[in-house]
C-alpha cells in the first residue's frame, strides 16, 4: 500500500496541521511505503518572496523530523525536485472540467479572502491531483479541507481511465482514498474557526514559550462566570485539550466544565501546560536535528531520488497511455496497474522496472 500526503511551506506549522495531517502520516509509516512531500509549487501560488519560501521548506522538513518521521521508513522530499509532476498537471488539466474546478471550496474561499484570481490558484487542484497520481498512491492521510481536492482527483483519474485506459482491468491510474479521522478532521483556532495560518488563529508546534502561553490564554470564551457551569463541546479550550490530555483527563475536566466553580483562565493554564508537555520530546529532537547541518539536507535528497524513480515510472506509462513520445522509446502498454477483484489496482511489477535513459532521437 503507498500512502502520500503533502504539506504547504507557505507558513510556520500549527497544531492543526500536526493533528490533521502529520500525526496520523507519521503513524501510517507502519502500515504502507510512505511519501510526504513539501508543497513548495502549491506554495508559490501565496508566497512571493523567494527566501521565505526556501527557508520555509527548510523548516517543514526539519519540523516534520522532529515530530516523528522516520526517514528509514518514509521518503521525504520537495515538491519541485519531481518536476515531472507539472508535466502530469498539464495532461490532466486537459481533460479536467472548468465548472470542476469553479466548485473548489478552497478555491472560492481564498477568493473570497481577497487573493487575486490567478491561473495557478484555480489549478490548484489538478496540481494537487498529479501529486497523488504521480506515486500510484493508494491512502492520502489529510484534514478535512483537503477532501474535495481529493475527490476532484479521483474525478480527473476516472475521466483519463475512461479517456485511455485500453482494458477496464488496465486503467492508467489508480483512484486514492482520502483518510480523514473524524476527532482531529478540524482543529479549532483560537477563534473557534478552523486553525489556519492565513487566519491568524493559529498555535504552532514549535512556538515560543511565552507566546504560546500568551496565544492559548488569548482563546476566544463565552463570559460565563467562574462559578457557572460550561459547555465543553462548545469551549475551543476542551477541544484542544482533548487532543493533549488522557481519556481520564479529559472526563475529569468535563467534569469540571460542568459543574462550575472553575474559570476559563484556569481551564487555559491547564491546557497551555499539557500542550507544552506534548511537544517537549520534539522540541528536544529538533535541537539535536538542528546539530547536524547536514541531517535534513540529505534526507530530502535521499527522498527525492525515491520519489523521482516512481515518478519516472508512472510517467512513461502515462506517457505512452495519451499518444506522446514515451522517453524509453518502448511500448509501456504493460506498465498499467492491473485491476484487483475489488475494483481497485494494484501496480503490475512492469511499473516497478527501472526507468530506461531515452534512446530515441528528439
Ligand atoms: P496545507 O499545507 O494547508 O495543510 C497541510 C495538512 O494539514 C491539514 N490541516 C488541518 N487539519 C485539521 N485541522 C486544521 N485546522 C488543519 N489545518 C491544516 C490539511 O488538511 C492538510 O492535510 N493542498 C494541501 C497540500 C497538498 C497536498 C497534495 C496534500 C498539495 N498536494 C497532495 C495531499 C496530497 C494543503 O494546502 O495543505
Amino acid at each position: 500500500m503507498r500512502i502520500l500526503s503533502g504539506i504547504q511551506p507557505s507558513g510556520v506549522l500549527h497544531i492543526g496541521n500536526y493533528f490533521g495531517m502529520m500525526r496520523p502520516a507519521i503513524e501510517l509509516q507502519k502500515e504502507g511505503e510512505t511519501f510526504y512531500f513539501i508543497a513548495d509549487y502549491h506554495a508559490l501560488t501565496s508566497l512571493r518572496d523567494p527566501e521565505a519560501l526556501r527557508e520555509n521548506s527548510r523548516r517543514v522538513a526539519l519540523d516534520f523530523l522532529a515530530c516523528g518521521l522516520d526517514p528509514e521508513r518514509a521518503a521525504l522530499f520537495r515538491q519541485s525536485d519531481v518536476p515531472q509532476v507539472t508535466e502530469l498537471a498539464w495532461i490532466l488539466s486537459t481533460i479536467a472540467p472548468m465548472g470542476l474546478l469553479e466548485r473548489a471550496h478552497s478555491y472560492k474561499d481564498k477568493l473570497a479572502r481577497g487573493m487575486a484570481a490567478t491561473v495557478g490558484l484555480f489549478n490548484y487542484p489538478v496540481l494537487m491531483a498529479a501529486d497523488i497520481l504521480i506515486y500510484d498512491s493508494d491512502i492520502v492521510p489529510v484534514g478535512k479541507d483537503q477532501k474535495q481536492h481529493i475527490e476532484i482527483t479521483r474525478d480527473l483519474a476516472g475521466k483519463i481511465n475512461e479517456t485511455y485506459g485500453s482494458e477496464p482491468d488496465q486503467p492508467v491510474f489508480k483512484l486514492p482514498e482520502p483518510r480523514i479521522h473524524a476527532k482531529t478532521e478540524v482543529v479549532p483556532g483560537l477563534d473557534g474557526q478552523k486553525m489556519s495560518k492565513s487566519y491568524g488563529n493559529n498555535i504552532d508546534i514549535f512556538g515560543d514559550e511565552n507566546e504560546t502561553r500568551k496565544r492559548v490564554m488569548s482563546i476566544v470564551t463565552d463570559s460565563a462566570p467562574v462559578e457557572a457551569p460550561k459547555d465543553p463541546e462548545r469551549s475551543t479550550i476542551f477541544k484542544l485539550y482533548s487532543l493533549f490530555a488522557s481519556k481520564d483527563e479529559i472526563t475529569e475536566m468535563r467534569e469540571r466544565f460542568e459543574k462550575g466553580g472553575t474559570g476559563y483562565g484556569e481551564f487555559k493554564k491547564e491546557l497551555f501546560v499539557k500542550l507544552w508537555d506534548y511537544f517537549a520530546p520534539m522540541r528536544k529532537r529538533r535541537e539535536e536535528i538542528l546539530r547536524d547541518k547536514s541531517y535534513s539536507d540529505n534526507v530530502l535528497a535521499r527522498g527525492s531520488e525515491r520519489a523521482n524513480q516512481i515518478a519516472d515510472q508512472v510517467m512513461a506509462r502515462v506517457r505512452a497511455a495519451v499518444g506522446l513520445r514515451t522517453r524509453g522509446g518502448e511500448d509501456r502498454q504493460n506498465s498499467r496497474p492491473r485491476a484487483t477483484g475489488d475494483g481497485s489496482v494494484r501496480a503490475s511489477n512492469a511499473i516497478a522496472e527501472k526507468h530506461q535513459p531515452a534512446s530515441e532521437s528528439p
